[in-house]
């Protein structure tokens, strides 16, 4: 049984039904990503963008490289290339779509050496190709977020373990607000991140032959206060039961149980610092978004 059969198992045996977030991103998912940064709820990214613009040019001179998780289509690493001019970047995607527009998108700025892999294995990778010099490390637009809280340490300290003394991470934070706000971001009105919520079950059928009838299930956000977190879930609409032939695996729903499929965590800027040193770094600097509460990092290697 191949991994993401496996995984899709193991997830929806749980009493609490989930589906790892990182298949969310294939291809159709990384296009469907994309609109969703351009949405009007959505004011993440563009507070991503316009600080990146900010504080570009306040960037230390000292990287000889950029890298970056997550890139997708490389869009709003422009900025920071522009004002670095880095010998080299290393994009760190599992799109290898994505990867390709970022390739397009930021052709010029840099030699460009695109890694395909998720964000650990990219950065062995990376290290196979690197020379001695400093690297800033790009973790934009909050995925951070979408760790809970033990698993954002351990990786943390993961890429931490991998970073040499001199590195640095540029590492952004999306900060609470009205509630309100925080749910029509990840529940807009025209239902693109409702699609791209979906598209895992779809691709679920796509990949390891699901049958799941998409229109049975509905798009849910909900913010979880003690946990200071959006969660996103498929509700079954009915009862009903799915079957999975490549898990060999048939799976019952009761009306309105739910699968969880990511959370965003939300932060207060204060705590920033202190999350940094708890897993070895120096925060060195910090940039916030007043429109849209949003902090930038500048996290050295300690
Ligand atoms: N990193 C993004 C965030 O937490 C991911 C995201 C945005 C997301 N909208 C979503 C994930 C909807 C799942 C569903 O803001």
């Amino acid at each position: 049984m191949n991994q993401f059969a496996c995984e899709v198992r193991a997830g929806l045996n749980k009493p609490q039904k989930e589906l790892p977030s990182k298949y969310l991103y294939d291809d159709l998912g990384s296009a469907l990503f994309d609109a969703i940064t351009v949405l009007p709820e959505y004011g993440l990214t563009r507070a991503d963008s316009r600080l990146l613009h900010r504080l570009a040019p306040e960037l230390p001179r000292d990287f000889s490289s950029v890298a970056e998780f997550g890139s997708g289509s490389g869009l709003k690493t422009r900025p920071v290339l522009s004002a670095l001019s880095p010998q080299t970047y290393f994009p760190i995607d599992v799109s290898h779509a994505a990867l390709e527009r970022c390739r397009r998108e930021l052709a010029g700025l840099s030699d460009i050496q695109p890694i395909q892999a998720s964000y650990i294995d990219g950065l062995d990778c990376m290290n196979r190709r690197r020379d001695a010099q400093p690297i800033l490390l790009l973790f934009l637009g909050s995925s951070i977020g979408n760790f809970d809280s033990p698993c954002r340490d351990i990786f943390l300290r993961q890429a931490r373990a991998r970073m040499k003394p001199g590195d640095a991470m540029l590492i952004g934070f999306d900060l609470e607000k009205q509630v309100e706000k925080m749910l029509d971001a990840y529940d807009d009105a025209t239902g693109v991140t409702a699609a791209f919520n979906l598209n895992l079950l779809a691709r679920i059928n796509r990949e390891i032959g699901g049958d799941f009838k998409l229109h049975a299930f509905a798009h849910q956000a909900i913010y979880n206060a003690d946990e200071r977190r959006i969660e996103m879930h498929l509700r079954s609409r009915i009862e009903q039961t799915v079957t999975i032939a490549a898990a060999e695996f048939g799976c019952h729903f009761r009306e309105d149980e739910t699968i969880w499929t990511e959370s965003s965590h939300k932060f207060d800027a204060d705590e920033l610092p202190e999350i940094a040193r708890a897993n070895g770094y120096e925060p060195e600097a910090q940039w916030i978004d007043e429109e849209w509460p949003f902090a930038e990092n500048l996290w050295r290697a300690a």
